[in-house]
């Protein structure tokens, strides 16, 4: 077949200098990766397995994918976040879409903040329900989006993450659970980047706030801090029981192997005792927040540091040179962001040392003097 159509927009991405391409980063200084804690660079997981499970499950849950240790691994981590119930998703993409695209139905309204993630926004779409944005973070706007839609839709649903995934800042979570009581909204917190970071042994930001109650969901990936794969949903008997039937990401496709639910039971008795680590990341925070840098950083005081640098062709060409310099940072381009707020978008993890923070700031500035 010819192939001649998929040109026109490869070509408008290549215009805009913003082609998306694989590559493989191994020897870099890892500034860069969602291994916030280094499970997966120092191996915790593989080392703490004595017997290897199956790779495979079999089939969907609802056939002959379902076993012990998945539901055993759902019961404990439900508890560890202080949940009702949790039922495991095959991704936290798949669990935010079957959530989304499920639960809000078609007189229903779904507010979300403007920055949501693409698999938060991906489940909107496909739900019947109405949906608008608010503006990031701002919590006068989502109140006059609720005030008005209060009087026409019969459930309303707010959708945040607690820490942003490219702005690496904070939701006001109190301010918008207050908010959602007032209008008697239903809360969906995805907590993929605070899940093993945030709060008291990682168990995210709601927790950290006490806000567990007052959530209808919380999405706990398992792909980023945890060093592992997948997703949970947190949230009532009754809302796993709708998801089991409903969430159609959950009921047509292979559940996870045991030997991935494995990894994922490892991970959640191990990343609670990573104190050390946590405390080290944020004096990397501290560090980074307190240099002189002649580029706008983003306020967020997560491990996700933003460093703006307007267009396309800058944000490569510095990232570039950090590249050669083998820090493996990585340029956010538009249209993944808008225009003017291109940046470079750094992570700092526990095994990162000070003094590569100080190299990098050092080259950040040499860059553009
Ligand atoms: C905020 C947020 N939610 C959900 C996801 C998707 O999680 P997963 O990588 O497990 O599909 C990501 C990952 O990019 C994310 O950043």
């Amino acid at each position: 077949m010819n192939e001649d159509f998929l040109d026109k927009k490869l070509q408008e991405r290549i215009q805009a200098n913003a082609l998306r391409s694989l590559i493989i980063n191994k020897d870099k200084i890892d500034f860069c990766s969602n291994d916030y804690l280094g499970i997966v660079k120092n191996q915790l997981i593989e080392k703490s397995i004595s017997h290897p499970l199956s790779h495979g499950s079999g089939g969907s849950r609802l056939l002959s994918g379902n076993y012990p240790l998945i539901e055993e691994t759902e019961n404990s981590i439900a508890a560890f976040h202080d949940a009702e119930a949790g039922l495991i998703f095959n991704s936290g993409y798949d669990a935010n879409t079957g959530v989304l695209a499920s639960v809000p139905q078609k007189n229903d309204t779904i507010i979300y903040d403007q920055l949501s993630h693409a698999s938060l926004r991906d489940g909107i779409r496909l739900s019947f329900a109405t949906s608008f944005s608010f503006l990031h973070n701002d919590t006068r706007n989502l109140e006059k989006k609720l005030a008005v839609a209060r009087n026409n839709a019969q459930n309303l649903f707010v959708v945040t993450e607690s820490v942003f995934s490219m702005d690496g800042d904070y939701a006001p979570l109190k301010a918008i659970s207050d908010l959602c009581e007032k209008y008697n909204a239903a809360l969906i917190v995805d907590e993929a980047h605070a899940t093993g970071v945030v709060g008291q042994k990682g168990k995210g930001l709601v927790q950290q706030l006490h806000l567990q109650k007052k959530c209808f969901a919380r999405i706990h990936t398992f792909g980023k801090a945890c060093g592992a794969h997948g997703a949970i949903v947190l949230g009532s008997e009754k809302l796993k029981k709708y998801l089991v039937n409903f969430a159609r990401t959950f009921i047509y496709s292979t559940a996870l192997p045991p030997s991935a639910v494995e990894a994922i039971a490892l991970s959640y008795q191990t990343f609670p005792t990573m104190e050390k680590e946590r405390t080290h990341i944020n004096e990397l925070i501290g560090f980074f927040k307190n240099a002189q840098l002649p580029y706008r950083i983003l306020p967020g005081q997560t491990p996700i540091q933003v460093v703006i640098i307007p267009g396309n062709e800058v944000v490569k060409k510095i990232a570039q040179t950090l590249q050669e310099n083998h820090f493996d940072i990585r340029p956010i381009l538009y249209p993944t962001v808008p225009k003017g707020q291109e940046r470079l978008r750094m992570v700092l993890h526990s095994f990162n040392k000070v003094e590569e923070v100080e190299a990098v700031v050092a080259l950040l500035s040499k860059a553009k003097s």
